[in-house]
């Protein structure tokens, strides 16, 4: 294996092409397409090594399978959007071709994302040979990794998980989203989720909120939302009683975001304007800055990981395991913030794991699924490294004192 194909030339998948470009051993020819050829061709004039454009409407599986036919990649990776995650995996399945995504999909009449639609593809990926690892950004992505690791090397058994993720950056903007603003308003407005003893508990949205502390940051107000890890994680970790997942939003965010959902501006419906329909949200999505404009001058840090309380050799014990990554040295590397660093790099290690031969097999998979340790070990390498940190009794314990 040696092609790669990445498809959407937007913040994240800028960080994902650059990436792949510095790493020349593994991926011999790599190929960027998106929608708007002056994406691929802006990104590609950055890469450190030269990188194939094409223009592609992804909604449009047909479109894609001529893409693929074109190029011949052993792997495709969907950096565009969770819309497009199953025409893209619809081409896969025509052309025999691997899948990987950083993101569930979700219908766009309903903001309800959910591994319902892509986990049915499983015979069909078995079948032709092929895997479609699901969910390789940093969260999905790493934080599920981050499980497995703890799971295989650190516990006997997991009782509760909190996924605690901070951006304590400033991009100097008096509102944006860090990563595409429809999908983020989509996440965040909706119902809050967790797991308890085999039931999902629905909250209002943003209704439960606790101090969480930091590494390199120390302690924020974080909200409790829902995330899609969750669902795939309470299948692969046994033994699992709570997960949890909680997001750091600054109260400027929470005061547009108020505005904003109470004027309708995030309806994803169509209302009527002169004449036309007009969805509100993807207006919106055209007024706020690109998350790739961010990223100069964009100061702080990402704080993010997950805090496991469970049992070793019949003992309690509390761990959290972690990354922080700073806005600005992203910038420095790649010209992107680290929001788009820390989803955008993980795809590339995830790719170099199936080229080389680390993770393997066929069906559609969760990245928990595969072997935690050679991911983690060359994550670190490509910039995002992370840390073990046992925690004593009293730590966190505004976290783990919310009665949920
Ligand atoms: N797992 C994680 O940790 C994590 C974190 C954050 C985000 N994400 C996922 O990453 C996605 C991308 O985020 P982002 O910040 O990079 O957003 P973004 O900057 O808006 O980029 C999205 C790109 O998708 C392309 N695109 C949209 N529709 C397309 C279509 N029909 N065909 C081909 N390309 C299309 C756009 O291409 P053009 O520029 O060519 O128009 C755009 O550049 C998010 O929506 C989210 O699902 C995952």
């Amino acid at each position: 294996m040696e092609t790669l194909l990445i498809i959407g030339a937007g913040a994240a998948g800028s960080v994902t092409a650059k990436k792949a470009a510095m790493n020349r051993d593994v991926f011999k020819t790599i190929h960027l397409a998106s929608r708007r050829i002056s994406s691929c061709e802006a990104v590609a004039k950055q890469c450190a090594t030269p990188v194939h454009t094409h223009q592609v409407d992804a909604d449009y599986t047909e479109a894609v399978i001529d893409l693929i036919n074109n190029t011949k990649p052993d792997l495709v990776i969907n950096m565009a959007l969770p819309y497009q995650d199953l025409t893209i995996m619809d081409a896969c399945v025509a052309t025999g071709v691997h899948y990987m995504d950083t993101a569930n999909y979700e219908p766009r009449e309903e903001a309800k994302f959910s591994y319902k639609w892509q986990w049915p593809y499983d015979p069909k990926f078995a079948d032709k040979g092929i895997l479609g690892i699901l969910g390789c950004g940093f969260d999905p992505g790493v934080s599920n990794i981050f499980c497995a690791y703890a799971q295989e090397h650190l516990f006997d058994v997991i009782h509760t998980i909190d996924i605690v993720d901070c951006n304590d950056g400033s991009h100097g903007k008096s509102f944006a989203t860090n990563f595409n603003p429809e999908i983020n308003l989509r996440e965040v407005t909706q119902a809050g989720k967790y797991w308890k003893n085999g039931q999902w508990i629905e909250i209002d949205a943003l209704s439960i909120n606790c101090m969480v502390d930091y590494p390199e940051v120390g302690e924020r107000k974080s909200y409790l939302i829902y995330h899609e890890e969750e669902e795939s994680l309470v299948k692969n970790i046994k033994g699992l009683k709570q997960i949890r997942f909680w997001m750091t939003f600054s109260d400027n965010y929470i005061k547009h975001l108020d505005v904003l959902q109470s004027v309708g501006m995030t309806r994803i419906d169509p209302v009527m304007y002169k004449g036309h329909p007009v969805i509100p949200i993807e207006f919106l999505k055209e007024l706020l800055p690109p998350p790739s404009s961010l990223g100069a001058g964009y100061t702080g840090r990402t704080s993010i990981g997950c805090i496991f309380d469970g049992l070793k050799d019949g003992k309690p014990k509390r761990v959290f395991i972690y990354n922080v990554c700073d806005h600005a040295q992203c910038y420095q590397e790649v010209q992107a913030q680290a929001v788009s660093y820390t989803t955008g790099v993980p795809p590339v290690v995830g790719a170099m794991m199936l080229f080389k031969g680390e993770w393997g097999g066929n069906g559609v998979k969760n990245v928990e699924q595969f072997p935690s340790k050679p991911f983690l070990e060359e994550l670190a390498r490509q910039g995002l490294p992370w840390h073990v940190k046992e925690l004593a009794a009293n730590e966190q314990d505004d976290l783990f004192a919310v009665k949920t």
